[in-house]
């Protein structure tokens, strides 16, 4: 596990969009596995950003959303589908059709099984995390085990209480969602988990020191060959200096100039 921290969220924004701008040119075919939340939407951002003046193509990638909440459509605003469309898709030349969800009606779905349509579309290259205050990533929360495939999760009261910001009141956050698993999640290549952010502080000392441990889902990550663990100096800052690359940033800010 690679560990880079960098000083501000924006800066981890724009190495993280670095990472997807640079695997989509490397293979124009690629298989992305995007996360939602606060963290990656500046990212896809940037992604917008760099489609429009340097007119990227995005017409072959595949997209595969991890997670998406049980009980909302499309069309809410608070459903993932709605947060990639207005975030990201609708703004460069992905095609919708290979852009990909869980499906929350997981028995009367053609591709019923997530996995099997990963697995059919080549395999995730690239897969983009974000991690919850207690650890999860997608929602695979405490206690989820590293054989899961996609499957449906009941939510923690922590993840309920942290989502509810999106929402206008806490009642109307799901109980229930279906997310991609650990082991759909470490299926891919490569993996970048991004964390800016005092609240994440603590969680992210805890995956960088601590033991592989169902308490901790993210932990299982350190099983993985290729992992990429991007920070700013306020989720980064119980990580010793000796514990972190910073030579990767010099890479990233020259790319920039
Ligand atoms: C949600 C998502 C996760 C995400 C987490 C953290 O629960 N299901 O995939 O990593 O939020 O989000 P944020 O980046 O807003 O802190």
């Amino acid at each position: 596990m690679k560990v880079i921290k960098l000083p501000t969220p924006q800066d981890v924004t724009n190495y993280l969009a670095q990472l997807i701008i640079k695997q989509i040119k490397e293979n124009p075919q690629s298989v992305i596995g995007l996360a939602t939340g606060s963290t990656p939407t500046l990212a896809y951002h940037e992604l917008v950003k760099d489609s429009l003046l340097n007119n990227s193509n995005y017409e072959n990638i595949t997209t595969f959303n991890l997670d998406k909440y049980v009980g909302i459509d499309d069309k809410n605003v608070n459903s993932y589908r709605y947060f990639m469309n207005e975030n990201l898709f609708n703004y460069i030349n992905i095609k919708e059709g290979n852009t990909f969800f869980p499906s929350s009606n997981l028995t009367n779905d053609r591709f019923d099984n997530y996995d099997e349509l990963i697995k059919l579309k080549g395999g995730i290259d690239l897969q983009v995390l974000g991690i919850g205050e207690n650890g999860h990533i997608g929602f695979n929360e405490p206690q989820t085990n590293k054989e899961t495939l996609t499957h449906k999760v009941k939510l923690s009261k922590n993840t309920i209480k942290n989502n509810s910001r999106f929402f206008d009141s806490i009642d109307e956050v799901p109980k229930y969602a279906v997310t991609m698993g650990i082991k759909s999640i470490l299926n891919s290549r490569k993996i970048v988990l991004a964390a800016t952010g005092v609240k994440k502080a603590k969680i992210i000392e805890k995956l960088i020191y601590g033991d592989i441990t169902v308490d901790l889902p993210a932990s299982f990550l350190k099983t993985h060959k290729d992992v990429i663990i991007i920070v700013d100096d306020n989720a980064g800052m119980n990580i010793k200096e000796k514990d972190y690359e910073k030579s990767k940033w010099n890479d990233i800010a020259s790319s920039r100039r």
